[in-house]
């Protein structure tokens, strides 16, 4: 059996070039990309060549959303006409509103989700339009309905009255807003600006590569993000910080984390919100996140949390650190979105709208210059085997 960690040489195609096997295509270059770089040892990461530490003290959202789609920081014009488009696509489709306010409330809010960017791609008027300009509006429309999509299904759930969506408000205050009915402070507002901002991007993970195989068939871009989200639902990917919380009830208190983590690495179990594909060293997000959590926790007067994170941590760095495991994005955000007041089954989705503009960003810059996805399968089967009729098979 192949090691996962290597790239074998399985033999030589029609075309004369070598055939490579790596498990999870792990290692391997599918596309050239100039809006994200991470470097995994040293722990970094950039957009369009900003550091994320940057954009985290001086960026918003929107600003932060045009500098992915566009390649370029935004004049003050540019992002004056970005913010109101913005506002402006945030209302969504009236028999997409008023699915999502029957639906059950019992699934996964991230099938809602998916239901409803389908949906939605019905009602959109750019539907058909190719051109840039006519993209750019059909993706834009995307990034501003997906918050107003979950906070309707949220308020329509629990029984209470949908709060349309405040054109005086920036995307990560309107949402809060639409959610809770009542404005943020401030202070919250702008913590979950910066983790929007931390989630927007992140180069080819898997369900930015799943929107990008939909989209190199030349299918629309409502089916490419309902492809991403999809995978982004995955609990190895978007859907850890929601588990990451669901682990901190089960184990309590602070000074039941070592023993929890103790038996879950000796039954091989996975702690969610540790390692990653790329990292292999401390996640920057996780860095900044962490400092929020903290901050929030000292403000509220409620260390629970942060205490059994910061201990679950010191003990996985400890036992499981030389094997490159760290805190991943997934796992501070959790208990700042709790604080936020962030329903937990919300976390997911809450991740999905601030990386639909990453989702978008690259399915615009991989179908510039498309190629269908199509890798290969190394068959080990047999080669040869009769066919049997029916009545003669036991
Ligand atoms: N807890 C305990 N051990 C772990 C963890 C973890 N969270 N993650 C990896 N390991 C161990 C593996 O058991 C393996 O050990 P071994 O070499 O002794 O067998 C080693 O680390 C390497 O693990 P792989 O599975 O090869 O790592 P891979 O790159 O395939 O997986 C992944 C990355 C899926 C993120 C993994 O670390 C994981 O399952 N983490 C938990 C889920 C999670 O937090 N996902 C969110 C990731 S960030 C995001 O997607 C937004």
């Amino acid at each position: 059996m192949h090691s996962n960690k290597e790239m074998v040489k399985m033999g030589v195609l029609e075309t004369g070039g070598v055939i490579q096997y790596s498990k999870g295509l792990e290692g391997v270059i599918a596309a050239l990309s100039s809006i994200s770089a991470i470097d995994g040892a040293q722990g970094k990461l950039i957009y369009r060549g900003i550091p994320i530490e940057m954009l985290a003290k001086y960026s918003t959202y929107e600003e932060t959303a045009y500098l992915l789609l566009y390649g370029e920081l935004p004049t003050k014009n540019a992002l004056d006409e970005f913010t109101v488009l913005m506002r402006e696509l945030r209302h969504i489709p009236p028999k997409v509103e008023m699915c999502i306010t029957e639906l059950p409330p019992n699934p996964h809010p991230m099938d809602i989700l998916k239901v409803a960017v389908a949906h939605s791609g019905l009602y959109d008027p750019d539907q058909y339009r190719c051109c840039r300009e006519g993209v750019m509006r059909k993706v834009i429309r995307i990034i501003a309905q997906i918050p107003t999509m979950i906070a309707y299904y949220h308020r329509a759930r629990t029984g209470q009255e949908i709060v349309p969506p405040n054109p005086e408000l920036g995307h990560a205050a309107n949402f809060l807003y639409m959610l809770h009915g009542k404005e943020p402070d401030e202070e919250e507002a702008r913590i979950f600006d910066i983790a929007m901002i931390l989630h927007a991007e992140h180069g080819l993970n898997a369900s930015t590569f799943a929107a990008m195989v939909t989209a190199s068939t030349l299918s629309d871009i409502n089916s490419a993000i309902v492809s991403a989200i999809g995978t982004l639902k995955g609990p190895l990917h978007g859907g850890a910080n929601e588990r990451v919380l669901k682990m901190l009830d089960e184990i309590g208190t602070p000074d039941r984390a070592e023993e929890y983590v103790l038996n879950a690495l000796k039954e091989k179990r996975r702690i969610m919100g540790f390692g990653h594909r790329v990292y292999k060293t401390y996640d920057p997000r996780a860095r900044i996140l962490k400092e929020y959590a903290e901050y929030l926790s000292k403000k509220y007067n409620d260390t629970k949390w942060i205490e059994m994170g910061e201990k679950i941590e010191e003990i996985m760095i400890r036992e499981v650190g030389k094997k490159g495991i760290f805190p991943n994005v997934d796992f501070y955000s959790g208990i700042v979105y709790q604080f936020l007041g962030i329903p937990r089954d919300l976390f997911t989705p809450v991740f999905t709208m601030a990386r639909s503009v990453g989702w978008a960003a690259h399915v615009c810059e991989y179908t510039q210059n498309n190629r269908i996805f199509r890798p290969r399968a190394y068959y080990t089967g047999p080669d040869y085997v009769e066919y049997v009729p029916i009545e003669q098979r036991r």
